[in-house]
């Protein structure tokens, strides 16, 4: 770990700074647990120069889990198409032509194909997730792609309560909410905790 920053966010000012300085597209990752804002952090970071989009995007069709047997465990590192999301984090890499990648679409719980553009005059390509820096292949691959690394690590109250609240949103009951952050989404985070240290900035208590 190279930093610890507290509350406020350190800003992209520099990456766009590096990128306009030497023409070099610069990625950015976010990384926390379940709820930890990292989707919510990464779409305020969006504006002219930069492109944000999400590892949710490669996971697996729903009937792909089905035939799987993995439908239960929708969230967990094998129900993405782990090698999909480095492959587009290698072709983003290059300023030289539109990339398309696909979005993950909460109402409908299914990723959308050519959902999300990046044209070459994006300067900075924020991309978030919960296993940007797991440590078991195909994962491990993901760190050496990015340029910087933020690690997300609100209050474990505050992550739980946003979570559940975002649970009952997406139509769920109070218990199914309950059950789901306190089981499969509670199982990830520890995971996902585990691999802090591999961030270059550690953004508490946001
Ligand atoms: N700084 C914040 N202040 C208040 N609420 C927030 C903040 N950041 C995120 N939230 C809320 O918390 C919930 C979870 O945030 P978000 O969806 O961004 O998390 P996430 O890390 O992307 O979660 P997941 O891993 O499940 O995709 C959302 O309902 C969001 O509106
Ligand atoms: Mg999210």
């Amino acid at each position: 770990m190279r930093g610890v920053t507290p509350s406020s966010d350190p800003g992209i000012a520099h990456l766009l700074d590096a990128a306009r300085a030497d023409g070099r597209r610069r990625v950015l990752g976010i990384v926390g647990g379940p709820g930890a804002g990292k989707s919510t952090l990464a779409a305020s970071l969006a504006g002219p120069g930069v492109a944000v989009v999400g590892m949710d995007g490669w996971h697996l069709a729903n009937s792909v889990l089905d035939r799987l047997g993995r439908r239960e465990r929708k969230g967990a590192p094998d129900t993405f198409d782990a090698p999909g999301y480095l492959a587009f984090l290698e072709r983003v890499r290059s300023r030289a032509a539109t990339v398309w990648a696909p979005e993950f679409r909460r109402e409908i719980e299914e990723p959308i194909a050519g959902a999300l553009e990046v044209p070459p005059d994006a300067l900075v390509v924020v991309t978030e997730g919960n296993y940007l820096l797991l440590e078991e292949p195909p994962w491990d691959g993901v760190r050496a792609l990015l340029d910087e690394v933020w690690f997300l690590e609100p209050d474990e109250e505050v992550r739980r309560a946003r979570l559940v609240a975002r649970h009952e949103r997406h139509g769920r009951s109070h218990a199914e909410a309950v059950a789901r952050a306190d089981g499969s989404d509670a199982a990830n985070a520890r995971m996902i905790a585990a691999t802090a240290q591999r961030a270059d900035r550690v953004l508490r208590g946001t």
